[in-house]
């Protein structure tokens, strides 16, 4: 076993001592961050000015899109922004979503607008996304945020990949030098997670898995970190991992169970199998969530200094 301390006892025997893992909480540092920004808010109020202003986009009645919203709203009155969600019926035309765009794009005292993914099918999101300002683009979807996120210039960084970078960082992880696998090539985690990930500061060898790759398992048993967004239940065995890894799950999928909502929250881990193998993981719920919850203020927050000249 590779993931192992060796120890002597007082009668020089030589023993081997699996090391701890360490759970990665996002949920709790998430709650230190948000602290940290409201008493910035806080400050920045004392000394006259106005509260930065994250607007919202609902098209439809998702459940999960309309828990993700809600959500963000209760983040940003606990922090001390001012907060303003547009709930849209399912049928919204495409020229009404993009005729508000437009209204809220001019709106100087907005710093941030999201959009809430996925929209209706007979609206276009690429188009959508293209619409918004990129200077209040902080969910950092926008082709011009994206692509000045490849070439490692300031930009938003997606929530979720935001959030993963912070945790790493926070926790100490190491990532020079080490191979890094991204399961998963969306536009909103895995594609900007992978180009992360093996940037100046990271420094790790990516490897990015997908719906074709062969033999998912060949590469995440030679990791030393394993990133995951799926969005499939319990997709990463603890037969895939390296003794030792570190081990990100960035899915949330809701699965249902016998409680008072109907559902609860599965990772693209098998948490508890995987737990026991690797040196550190995120449990879902608890983890990756809350810090994407957190990437959110970071970004508006950021926006709002940019606009204000802070
Ligand atoms: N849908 C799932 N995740 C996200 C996100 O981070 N931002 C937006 N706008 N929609 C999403």
């Amino acid at each position: 076993m590779k993931f192992c301390a060796r120890l002597q006892n007082s009668n020089n025997m030589l023993y081997f001592c699996r090391l701890m893992t360490t759970i990665l909480d996002g949920k709790a540092l998430a709650i230190s961050l948000r602290g940290k920004v409201k008493e910035e808010v806080a400050a920045l109020l004392a000394e006259g000015h106005r509260a930065p202003h994250l607007a919202a986009i609902l098209v439809g009645e998702d459940g999960a899109s309309q828990t993700y919203v809600a959500s963000k709203e209760k983040d940003c009155e606990f922090v001390g922004f001012q907060s303003t969600v547009h709930q849209l019926p399912a049928d919204t035309t495409e020229e009404a979503l993009l005729s508000l765009i437009d209204t809220i794009n001019n709106n100087e005292n907005i710093d941030g607008l999201i959009v809430q993914l996925p929209v209706p099918k007979h609206i276009n999101a690429n188009k959508i996304i293209e619409s918004i300002n990129p200077a209040i683009d902080v969910d950092g979807f926008h082709t011009v945020n994206v692509g000045k996120l490849t070439i490692n210039e300031d930009t938003y960084i997606s929530a979720t990949p935001f959030g993963v970078l912070v945790l790493l960082e926070e926790y100490g992880i190491e990532t020079r030098g080490k191979h890094c696998v991204v399961i998963g090539r969306s536009n909103i985690v895995g594609r900007p997670m992978s180009i992360l990930m093996s940037q100046g500061g990271r420094d790790a060898t990516v490897t990015i898995c997908h719906r074709y790759t062969t033999d998912v398992a060949a590469h995440t048993k030679i990791a030393d970190i394993v990133i995951v967004a799926v969005g499939l239940p319990g997709f990463l065995r603890a037969d895939m991992v390296k003794e030792g890894a570190t081990v990100i799950d960035v899915g949330i999928t809701r699965v249902e169970a016998d409680n008072i909502t109907g559902y609860k929250l599965k990772g693209d881990v098998d948490y508890d199998s995987v737990k026991e193998k690797c040196s550190a993981i995120t449990p879902v719920p608890g983890g990756v969530g809350p810090m994407t919850r957190y990437g959110l203020l970071h970004n508006t927050l950021k926006s709002y200094k940019k606009k204000l000249e802070l």
